[in-house]
């Protein structure tokens, strides 16, 4: 029997990395038109008006990845159970030093919450991004507020995305391998998500 099993596909990793590496380019590109102080990245670009038309096109790709990502985990992201809440009550262990053990699913409710913050952060940046776009074609106020909405969005999403990335490896080792390799180790499954280890191998954890 194999030490590994399956977490996630060829396609569903692709898709994630996609919404990664868009995300960073919006990042790198957006700084700049963030605040004055950033435009020295516009240099990464060639300039300000290139970095412009990358912040563009990384938009288009990353709104549309990372909508496909979210109605592709939706069921699994937008459910909360009894397990769920003890997880909550208890904030995961994190806070603790002693042991903890949870019944979880797929995925944690942290994980569920940012995933919904993604997908909420997505339509937002989205919807203002277009407003942004194209001023001339909207009332001033709209493209003011969206201009505010868009910066907060970005400063959460950043935020978000940090403590995301810093549990998804050093936070809580072999996680990663899930979105480098496809497969966990049985080991990893069983102690961070027991009930989706027996839905998936039919095995008590
Ligand atoms: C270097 C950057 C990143 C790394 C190393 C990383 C790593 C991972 C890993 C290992 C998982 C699977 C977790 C599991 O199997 O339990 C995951 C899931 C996920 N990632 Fe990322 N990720 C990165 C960037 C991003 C970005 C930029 C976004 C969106 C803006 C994102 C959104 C998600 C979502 C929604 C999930 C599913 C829910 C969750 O596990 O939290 N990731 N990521």
């Amino acid at each position: 029997m194999s030490n590994y099993i399956e977490r996630f596909s060829t396609s569903e990793r692709v898709l994630h990395w996609i919404v990664t590496a868009s995300f960073f380019t919006l990042l790198l590109s957006g700084l700049g038109l963030y605040s004055r102080l950033f435009n020295g990245y516009f240099n990464l670009f060639g300039g300000g008006q290139n970095a412009i038309l990358v912040h563009k096109i990384g938009g288009v790709i990353f709104f549309c990845s990372s909508i496909y990502m979210y109605l592709n985990h939706k069921k699994d992201v937008s459910t909360f159970d009894q397990d769920d809440k003890a997880w909550v009550e208890k904030r995961g262990g994190y806070l603790s030093r002693d042991a903890a053990h949870f019944n979880i699913g797929k995925y944690n409710p942290g994980q569920k919450l940012f995933a919904l913050y993604v997908a909420a952060a997505t339509a937002v940046l989205g919807v203002t991004g277009v407003f942004i776009w194209a001023p001339t074609l909207f009332p001033r106020w709209i493209v003011q507020i969206s201009l505010l909405t868009h910066g907060l969005m970005f400063v959460g999403s950043i935020m978000f995305v940090i403590v995301h990335v810093y549990l998804a490896t050093i936070g809580n080792p072999g996680t990663i391998d899930a979105m480098l390799y496809g497969d966990v180790k049985r080991g990893w499954a069983k102690k961070h998500h027991p009930k989706w280890y027996k839905e998936t191998t039919g095995e008590n954890p």
